[in-house]
């Protein structure tokens, strides 16, 4: 007998940190959103799952791992864009079946949280499902406007103090070169970011994270036609660096748990810190790498 399988839509794309313990699931397609810069659902209509499908899969992967899952991450690209109802029911289920369950996150655009009432979101929460990664990209309104990104910085920082107030981990992404090598507009592109990164303090204590990327051109994407047509310039990894260096720099020395972390594949130079306590260290780390251009990851070992 062939063995049941889990329903995947290829290319799939999750958190880095959702690499190693976490089962896969889906319950979106593609993202109903079309950034010019992201490749993995570019291709791919939006579509949501049935929750009666989705919970197929959640028993079909009990028998294949037993007892092993400890975190599931729902794809696609923004399945936090599900009903409050849905998603809490995909996540009692998940708990159900799967008895060492620990954590379900998944990405969420700032409209996607924005839309559900705080009480909805303290539910959501409550079921497990603990977790979002939101694409922040830049505190600039212009990029964001640029980029096709659809929201801006004030429903950034609404979106995160949402899940603060309700117990839900928000964990962020700003995108470095992003502006491109246009210096004006990457200083543009670093202090509103870290302005922005300010206003998602949480009021209190909350471990929350900020992660920074580095911009990648995709084949076939919007992005990369405005680097064809000179739109948009790439910047060098000095740049790069010294785009870090400024937001870093331009954040309050009080934020209330934040966790930075620029360890991703597609960085030229790893980092990790609390905000409150290591700033001055990161700093430190990116002044060495500023220095030392030898010591930077070379640009084809790069990656998302
Ligand atoms: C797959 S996307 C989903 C984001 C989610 N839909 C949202 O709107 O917040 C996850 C993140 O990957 C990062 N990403 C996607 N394409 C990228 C690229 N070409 N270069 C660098 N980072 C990229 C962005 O930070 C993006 O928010």
């Amino acid at each position: 007998m062939t063995p049941p399988e889990l329903f995947y839509s290829e290319p799939v794309y999750r958190p880095p940190s959702e690499g190693k313990k976490s089962l896969l699931l889906t319950a979106t397609i593609g993202c109903s959103f079309k950034c010019t810069y992201c490749y993995p659902y570019k291709d791919k209509k939006f579509a949501i799952r049935d929750v009666f499908d989705i919970k197929k899969d959640i028993e079909t992967a009990k028998i294949l791992y037993k007892n092993q899952i400890e975190r599931i991450f729902l794809l696609d690209g923004n399945a936090f864009v599900m009903k409050p109802a849905d998603l809490i029911e995909i996540s009692e289920y998940g708990y159900k079946i799967h008895p060492n369950l620990q954590r379900i996150s998944a990405y969420a655009h700032a409209k996607d949280i924005n839309r559900k009432s705080d009480e909805d979101l303290r539910k959501i929460a409550q079921s497990g499902l603990n977790m979002v990664y939101v694409g922040i990209e830049t505190g600039d309104d212009i990029l964001l406007d640029r980029i096709k990104k659809r929201t801006n910085a004030e429903e950034l920082a609404k979106a995160a103090q949402k899940c603060h107030r309700a117990g839900i981990v928000f964990s962020g992404t700003i995108i470095l070169g992003l502006a491109g090598s246009n210096e004006q507009e990457s200083r543009r592109h670093a202090i509103k970011t870290a302005e922005l990164i300010n206003h998602m303090n949480p009021l209190s204590p909350t471990t929350w994270y900020i992660s920074a990327l580095t911009l990648m051109i995709p084949p076939g994407t919007p992005i990369e036609q405005e680097v064809l047509s000179h739109k948009l310039h790439p910047m060098s990894s000095f740049q790069i660096l010294e785009e870090l260096r400024m937001i870093i720099e331009n954040i309050s020395d009080d934020l209330n748990g934040c966790i930075f972390r620029a360890n991703h594949a597609s960085n030229y130079l790893p980092l990790k810190g609390i905000l409150s306590k290591d700033k001055q260290k990161l700093l430190t780390t990116i002044d060495q790498g500023i220095k030392n251009p030898q010591s930077l990851k070379p640009e084809y070992f790069r990656g998302l």
